[in-house]
């Protein structure tokens, strides 16, 4: 090699030395320093809905052990793949994290092309809760109990009308699932999240709503709406009463509502580390415990609040439900 030459090899390797050192140097500054500003935790749908909830009883304790404001933004539609998108497009400074549930995983079987890849385009932080479902009706919906409400829905499938937060929503697989478990198919009504949904019925707009405990519970015990069952495999202990629908004949019925934390890709492991300390210490909170117990919420345990967790479960739930998703033959 000429002289010439290798003086020219050994300045570019040392610029490309310098500048990936300049860029470690401005990446450590920027985790050092960070949060500097107030955090976006988007939320894929309505607020006073389920999601949002869990999502604004967290947001104050993370706020406080970051120091600076973790700020709640609803970003609706297509039943959390807008808001998905969204986050998956933004800044991976730290500045923008995202709360889902379980339809990260339920969205690649229900659309054809996703503008994301719920598994290559977002880091990941841990899981949060999981929420069990109710099976809930208006008030002066006609049946009383499950078995009048299967011989009702197959006597006037033309008539019913069922509620959901539209297709990743889980109020769209629960009901999805109890249909085709019936064999029938009813009309269903999206909304941009179940708070607005459970309003409508509530109103007597809508017949039926697969909903989470969440919000639902004082309604169900003050009478206000109808429940015809639990979609877990064991009855629930702030409803000791009201049967599983596994046990009043549609066995195996399981949907159980888990939730992660993420970041866009590329959010560097300094921030994520600290974004996981604050979601560790908010789940502790006595206050955040209480808030989600009342609601038959269970925190999960934090050795599932890490990276690796949500991952490896998000890719099991992706395994898991596109083979149920495609048989029960939605969308809708
Ligand atoms: C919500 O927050 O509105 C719900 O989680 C929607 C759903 O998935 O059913």
């Amino acid at each position: 090699m000429q002289f010439k030459t290798r003086i020219s090899v050994a300045t570019t390797l040392l610029n490309s030395f310098l500048a990936s050192a300049l860029a470690l140097l401005a990446l450590n500054a920027q985790a050092d320093a960070y949060p500097s500003k107030p955090i976006n935790l988007v939320v894929p749908f309505a607020a006073g809905g389920p999601t949002d909830s869990v999502a604004r009883l967290i947001a104050v304790p993370m706020g406080k052990s970051l120091g600076q404001s973790v700020v709640v933004e609803n970003v609706l539609g297509a039943g959390g793949t807008i808001a998905a998108t969204k986050v998956a497009r933004a800044a991976p400074d730290g500045y923008t994290i995202f709360i889902h549930h379980m339809g990260m995983a339920t969205a690649p079987a229900l659309y054809d092309k996703l503008p994301y890849d719920p598994m290559k385009d977002f880091e990941y932080i841990g899981q949060v809760a999981d929420v069990p479902m109710v099976l809930l009706g208006r008030k002066n919906f006609p049946p009383n109990n499950f078995k009048e409400l299967e011989a009702y829905i197959k006597a006037n499938k033309d008539k019913v009308t069922m509620a959901n937060a539209g297709p990743g929503a889980v109020s769209q697989l629960c009901g999805l699932i109890f249909q085709s478990r019936l064999g029938v198919r009813v009309t269903t009504i999206p909304y941009k999240g179940t708070g607005p949904a459970l309003t409508d019925l509530l109103g007597g707009q809508v017949d039926i709503l697969c909903d989470q405990t969440t919000q639902t519970i004082p309604y169900i015990k003050d009478n206000r709406v109808k429940v015809y069952g639990v979609t877990t495999p064991k009855r629930l202990s702030a409803l000791p009463n009201v049967p599983t629908i596994d046990e009043q004949g549609l066995k195996g019925f399981d949907v159980k509502v888990w939730h992660g934390v993420y970041a866009p890709k590329g959010t560097p492991k300094p921030i994520l580390d600290k974004i996981t300390v604050a979601l560790k210490k908010a789940l502790t909170d006595p206050d955040v415990k209480k808030r989600l117990d009342d609601s038959n919420i269970d925190i999960v345990p934090m050795s599932k609040v890490t990276a690796e967790s949500l991952k490896t479960h998000l890719d099991a739930e992706i395994n898991r439900w596109g083979p149920i998703i495609r048989k029960a033959n939605i969308p809708d």
